[in-house]
């Protein structure tokens, strides 16, 4: 058979109202399309992986991953997934302009995953070697759909939520730059300071090159800056930011409440914290991105929406709000899995 790949409900029939104050590069039926073929491309991949290897042959240090797989399989209800490899990957190649990043990164991972099940290949080998260093750049970029949204999102609601004429903004974990390069696309224009900090050194200079090549009128401070740490000891002025920005990276820290009570000392009292992250919006069902990352010796897997509200609000935080409303945006598509998340330091 010959079939055309289809999301499983068509973008017209998703209940829109969550998404509807979203800027339209947030919520679009290129997104949905893509989105919906890289569940599908994932169940495949975890079908037939675990099909492959088999229980008898896991290596005991990789338990949990197999648990990962077996979990992605159970939440869409076990069984013969139902669209084949090749139709999948016509589909692939189709949506290749949109999101050729995602789909190169998944297929390395995806040919890794057996011997990495065997204890023969560390997850370190598969995700961070020099081949994979270029696929991790394509993918952390705004030419890349499925990522390029998270910024966007991102960027969006931190714009709306800080009003300051003369911006302070420190952002963390900044990585390559994706994050700020689409939210100084926003507030470029008023910021009188921003700090952009990463642990990487590699990543903060590519970094360096693209804030500076895009926004040569910005004045950029580039700071390595490792959030495990106190920042006031690396250097990071405490008290004085308007706007501190995180995207996809407090999910990374060793301790998140601490990471999250360091970054209230960052702010003005008034100031706001927007974070961007990938969620669960069941704590049993795996997010289709985490395929890669499980790879990862650190990674724990996203947090259940709602933790996110709890650990702020442990860490001092006041007036938390999700950017789409999570309840009701996992109600409408169950695979829902990315949230800006906006707080307050208590005036
Ligand atoms: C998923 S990447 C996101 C990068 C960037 N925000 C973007 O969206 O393009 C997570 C980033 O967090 C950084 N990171 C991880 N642990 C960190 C820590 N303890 N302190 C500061 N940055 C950290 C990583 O080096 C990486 O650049």
């Amino acid at each position: 058979m010959n079939r055309a790949f289809q999301p499983a409900v068509a973008h017209g029939e998703v209940d829109s109202a969550p998404f509807r104050e979203l800027p339209p590069e947030t919520w679009s039926d290129d997104l949905h399309r893509v989105h919906s073929l890289i569940e599908a491309l994932v169940d495949r991949y975890a079908f037939d992986i675990l099909r492959e290897v088999g229980a008898g042959v896991v290596h005991p240090s990789r338990v949990s991953a197999l648990e990962w797989l077996s979990a992605r399989l159970a939440a869409r209800g076990h069984g013969e997934p139902l669209w084949s490899k090749d139709e999948l990957a016509r589909a692939a190649a189709d949506e290749d302009r949109l999101a050729g990043p995602t789909f190169a990164l998944l297929d390395r991972v995806a040919r890794a995953w057996p011997a990495y099940l065997r204890g023969e290949r560390s997850g370190e080998r598969v995700l961070f070697d020099r081949e994979a260093l270029g696929l991790w750049q394509a993918y952390f970029s705004n030419e890349n759909l499925p990522y390029a949204v998270v910024n966007r999102l991102g960027a969006w609601a931190a714009a709306r939520e800080t009003d300051a004429p003369a911006l302070r903004v420190l952002e963390v974990g900044a990585g390559c730059g994706s994050g700020t390069e689409a939210l100084l696309d926003q507030v470029a224009s008023r910021v009188r300071e921003y700090w952009f900090t990463e642990l990487s050194p590699s990543f903060l200079r590519r970094g360096q090159e693209l804030v500076s090549r895009r926004f040569p009128g910005v004045p950029v401070v580039f700071r390595r800056t490792d959030l495990d740490l106190p920042l006031a000891e690396q250097g990071v002025p405490l008290g004085g930011f308007d706007l501190v920005y995180a995207v996809n990276t407090l999910h990374a820290v060793k301790d998140i409440r601490a990471s999250l009570a360091e970054l209230r000392s960052a702010l003005v009292p008034g100031g706001v914290l927007a974070l961007v992250e990938g969620v669960r919006s069941d704590p049993g069902r795996p997010v289709a991105i985490e395929f890669v990352f499980v790879l990862a010796p650190e990674f724990r897997g996203f947090l259940h929406w709602p933790r996110w509200r709890e650990l702020l609000e442990e860490s001092g935080y006041a007036r938390v709000r999700y950017v789409p409303d999570l309840a009701a945006a996992t109600r409408a598509i169950p695979t829902y899995a990315m949230a800006a998340i906006l707080a307050r330091r208590p005036e």
